[in-house]
């Protein structure tokens, strides 16, 4: 009888993070000044982000150390559990292996705490007092409040009004690590002020929230923004993940054919998928898949182009997947996936055919995640349900076609502050939102001229 899991002794957490820009199959494109669409330099960020973490953004170093400090808090929770998934196997009758990272672990419910813990460490250090952040689902911003409390920093934290409302136990979550919430957009900026006036019942967006979070960051001295994902140093970071998985796949014995997880700005595809980057330049032939709502399909449906970050074209314009800073996704119940933009390091990837994508909507999402706590009895995040149903799809596919594959995907996080949302799905009150190309389009109309 094979295991359920496998687990590493805390002593082989990975003790580097893998950096994928040395394995590109071509070069990044820089990102360009929000005013004057030249190539942005180290400077131009040193605003809002220190001095280590812009290396990190820019270096092409293989092997990033993971300095002692941060693994002593990693060490908290990780190494994370490998789960062979048998129960939903047998399930679904399928002939196909199927195994998932459980970053659900962690203190604050998802992958989020990798990349929060070592932004808070390097800000402590430059001697920065207050993040400021936005969060959509609430993971993120929980992860970050857990990492300034760890390290004695104040935290700010811009949560997406739709999601602020759906799972009011986030915000009460973030109190208890001692951060203040609020939702996004809010009347304590220009940004958020703007966009109150324009429509009022805005159910916000990360786009928005970021122009917050980097607006108060900008304007107090003592003050940094953190975002918890698209750039290339949150990426590296949650490269503990895929390292992780590739040790404990070895001991199973196992190597994966299909590696899923689903995409909000990229950090938790990226997490698990970029370690496997290596071995399939080498030739293994290894599928990696994002996996994206089809309400903001990123990938999918947008195009690769130069467009800024945040709503209000305030931070460094990256050449990304987009579907236009101006697009307001509709408010499913994965806020953590609502982005306009994808990590420009993904985009890249998958621009090249590295990696593949795919896009689903909500409802056939939540029935997947209920087949998977069925047969596995963890509840996960609504953003977790889009990889599942990529798993169960690509499980169906070897059933039919026979075939003995490995699947391994993200258990990005728990659904514990997910109830309402679950709750909406059995009483029939959930809808599937038409991909709204008219929306998509106009928002592209609007794409800075700098492509
Ligand atoms: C549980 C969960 N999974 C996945 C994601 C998407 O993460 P990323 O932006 O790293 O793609 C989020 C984002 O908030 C999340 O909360």
């Amino acid at each position: 009888m094979p295991d359920y899991r496998y687990l590493l002794p805390e002593r082989e957490i990975p003790k580097f993070w893998y950096n994928v820009v040395p394995d590109l199959p071509a070069p990044m494109s820089p990102p360009l000044h929000p005013g004057t669409l030249q190539p942005a330099g180290p400077q131009d960020l040193e605003a809002i982000f220190p001095h280590a973490l812009i290396e990190q953004e820019v270096t092409a170093a293989q092997n990033i150390p993971i300095p002692e400090p941060v693994l002593d808090v990693l060490r908290m929770w990780r190494p994370t559990p490998l789960h062979r998934a048998l129960r939903l196997e047998k399930a679904l009758g399928t002939p196909a292996r199927i195994f998932f990272k459980n970053e659900g672990v962690s203190p604050a419910g998802s992958h989020k705490p990798n990349t929060a813990i070592a932004q808070a460490y390097y800000n402590k250090a430059a001697g920065v007092k207050r993040l400021t952040t936005e969060t959509g689902a609430g993971q993120w911003g929980s992860a970050l409040s857990l990492a300034c409390n760890v390290f004695g920093m104040e935290c700010m934290v811009y949560m997406v009004k739709c999601s602020f409302y759906q799972k009011p136990h986030r915000r009460t979550m973030m109190e208890c690590w001692g951060a203040k919430c609020v939702p996004s957009p809010s009347d304590l900026t220009q940004a958020g002020r703007k966009v109150l006036a324009e429509d009022p019942e805005t159910p916000g967006s990360l786009g928005i929230a970021i122009s917050e979070a980097v607006e108060d960051a900008a304007t107090h001295q003592d003050t940094n923004y953190s975002l918890g994902s698209v750039l290339n140093h949150v990426l590296l970071h949650q490269t503990v993940i895929g390292q992780e998985a590739i040790a404990q796949m070895k001991l199973a014995g196992a190597t994966p054919d299909i590696v899923i997880g689903c995409c909000g700005g990229g950090s938790n595809f990226a997490g698990l998928a970029f370690p496997f980057v290596p071995m399939k330049a080498a030739g293994k032939n290894i599928r990696l898949i994002g996996v994206e709502p089809a309400a903001c399909p990123t990938m999918t449906k947008g195009i690769y182009a130069y467009d800024f970050g945040d709503k209000s074209g305030m931070t460094p314009l990256l050449k990304m997947d987009t579907l236009g800073h101006d697009f307001i996704p509709p408010g499913i119940h994965a806020g953590g996936l609502r982005y306009h933009g994808m990590s420009p390091l993904v985009s890249l990837l998958h621009r090249e055919g590295i990696v593949e994508a795919v896009s689903y909507p909500q409802l056939k999402c939540f029935e997947a995640a209920l087949t998977f706590a069925r047969a596995e009895g963890l509840i996960v995040a609504p953003e977790t349900s889009h990889a599942i149903c990529c798993v169960l799809d690509e499980a169906q596919k070897a059933k039919e076609e026979g075939r003995e594959k490995t699947i391994l995907f993200n258990l990005s996080g728990h659904g514990h502050f997910d109830m309402a949302a679950y709750e909406k799905y059995f009483a029939g009150e959930l809808s599937d939102y038409e991909y709204p190309e008219t929306k998509i389009r106009e928002a592209l109309a609007h794409l800075p001229k700098a492509s």
